[in-house]
């Protein structure tokens, strides 16, 4: 295989390397690309385009492979614990039991967050959705930690950083979901694991205590490995893009949370629900849903179905699925919906729309439905989905540090009037 792409422009040759990373997948470099040529490239969506070269996770969306730092995500779903799988994300390979209870411990002595936070979120009306509460929190850690906008900071201050967003978030996104109910806030207790932590704030009230099913605390560790990174999705580009003008982590992620909230990337689990109820309410019929989806004078979409990435089945998919009906039946929930989303694929998978756009289900289709068991709020579907994605957010910002990338800024055609002189009013 030849090691440049020959370009001919104008009757111009102009050669750019080949990149080819562990997994083969290959690359033309054009970083000279303008400044020889001057042309640039167009790919609206960047549907073709690398924006840069990480070792966190590799997926392969024909082969519907998912890895963390190498690991197989079945592997790491079924095994290991969120918490280790953070560390991995985080600093590159598994921790020693040692280096695991200096994470834990670390992370256990820092979730509690600044009270006057409270005064922040007791400004937002009880009618706020949970992931605006969280996105404008997670960004007010720049002013209890000033300290985390000097972009210069050394690699122990930056490791503090990241452990107080790791600790801190859990707290700031249970008190979220609190003030949406109008509920006194719990705070975190320190004896319990990272997810019942936050089990435990979601659910306590003062007059009783909750107690913790370990059938909920093993499906909450599960589905947020599943959510923990997935390289270059659209959040975790806008922390990487924010990121790269010497933004601190809390902005940067503040911004990667509200990129999220779109229904088309985090927000379609919210919006999966939503689409399932009101198949429903209507009377349960998919097929009439399914012909909506394909009507492309209808703007229905069937949520949860289809990525950019993945042209066969998202492998968390199919763990999620499966865990759903292991989660339901355990806690002896009967969920109708989750027949309704059984149906839906069943037909969706067996219809050549869906066939040849090779449109299956993804990451969001079958997690509501655990949340829902989980007695999950479904507002706070998207929220859960920024706890997993957290310690991808985070890795992908240090990597993205210490590869020390220049600002993103690309570039554009420009399609609007040529020079024209201005024109006084009275000549309008
Ligand atoms: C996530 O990138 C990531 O990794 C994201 C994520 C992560 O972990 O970070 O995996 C998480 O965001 C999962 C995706 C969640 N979103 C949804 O479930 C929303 C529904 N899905 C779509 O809107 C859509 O499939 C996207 C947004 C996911 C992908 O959009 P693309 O790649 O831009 O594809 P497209 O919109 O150009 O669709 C291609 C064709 C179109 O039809 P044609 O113009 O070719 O006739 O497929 C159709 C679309 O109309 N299509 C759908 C569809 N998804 C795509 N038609 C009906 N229902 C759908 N869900």
């Amino acid at each position: 295989m030849s090691d440049f792409a020959e370009i001919i422009l104008e009757g111009k040759s102009y050669k750019m390397p080949i990149v080819v990373g562990t997994e083969n997948e290959k690359a033309i470099d054009i970083n000279n690309l303008r400044a020889e040529s001057g042309y640039i490239t167009l790919d609206s969506g960047y549907k073709n385009t690398g924006a840069t070269e990480s070792a966190i996770t590799f997926l392969d969306g024909e082969e519907g492979i998912l890895r963390y730092r190498g690991y197989p995500i079945e592997q790491l779903a079924e095994k290991s614990s969120f918490i280790e799988v953070a560390y991995l994300l985080i600093y590159g390979a598994l921790p020693t039991q040692q280096e695991l209870d200096v994470f834990t411990n670390e992370i256990k002595i820092h979730t509690l967050v600044n009270e006057d936070m409270r005064k922040i979120l007791d400004g937002f009306p009880s009618t706020a959705h949970p992931m605006g509460i969280l996105s404008a929190l997670i960004s007010s850690l720049t002013a209890f930690y000033p300290e985390s906008l000097n972009p210069n900071q050394s690699k122990d201050e930056v490791n503090l950083t990241i452990i107080r967003l790791m600790a801190k978030l859990p707290t700031i996104a249970a008190w979220s979901y609190k003030n949406s109910i109008g509920h006194p806030v719990n705070y975190p207790k320190n004896k319990l694991d990272y997810c019942s932590n936050f089990l435990h704030m979601m659910f306590a009230y003062p007059t009783e205590e909750y107690e913790l099913n370990p059938v909920v605390v093993s499906a909450l560790n599960k589905l947020l490995i599943l959510h923990a990174d997935h390289e270059q999705n659209c959040s975790t580009s806008t922390v990487r893009l924010v990121g790269s003008a010497n933004a601190s982590l809390y902005s940067s992620v503040s911004a990667g949370i509200s990129a999220l909230w779109g229904p088309l990337h985090g927000g379609a689990n919210q919006a999966v629900i939503e689409m399932l109820e009101a198949i429903k309410a209507d009377g349960g019929d998919s097929k009439k849903f399914i012909a909506k989806a394909k009507d492309k004078d209808d703007p229905f979409r069937l949520m949860g179905f289809g990525h950019r990435v993945y042209k066969n089945f998202d492998p968390r998919a199919t763990i999620i699925k499966k865990a759903a009906d292991e989660v339901l039946t355990a806690l002896g929930v009967n969920d109708p919906i989750l027949d309704i989303a059984k149906e839906l694929e069943e037909a969706a998978l067996t219809d050549q729309y869906f066939v040849d756009r090779k449109l299956y289900p993804n990451v969001d289709f079958y997690s509501g439905i655990i949340y829902r068991a989980l007695g999950i709020p479904t507002d706070m579907f998207t929220v859960m989905f920024a706890l997993g994605r957290l310690p991808g957010w985070i890795a992908q910002w240090k990597e993205m540090r210490e590869q020390k990338e220049p600002i993103g800024r690309p570039r554009q055609v420009y399609t609007g009037d040529t020079e024209r002189n201005y024109v006084p009013m009275n000549e309008r």
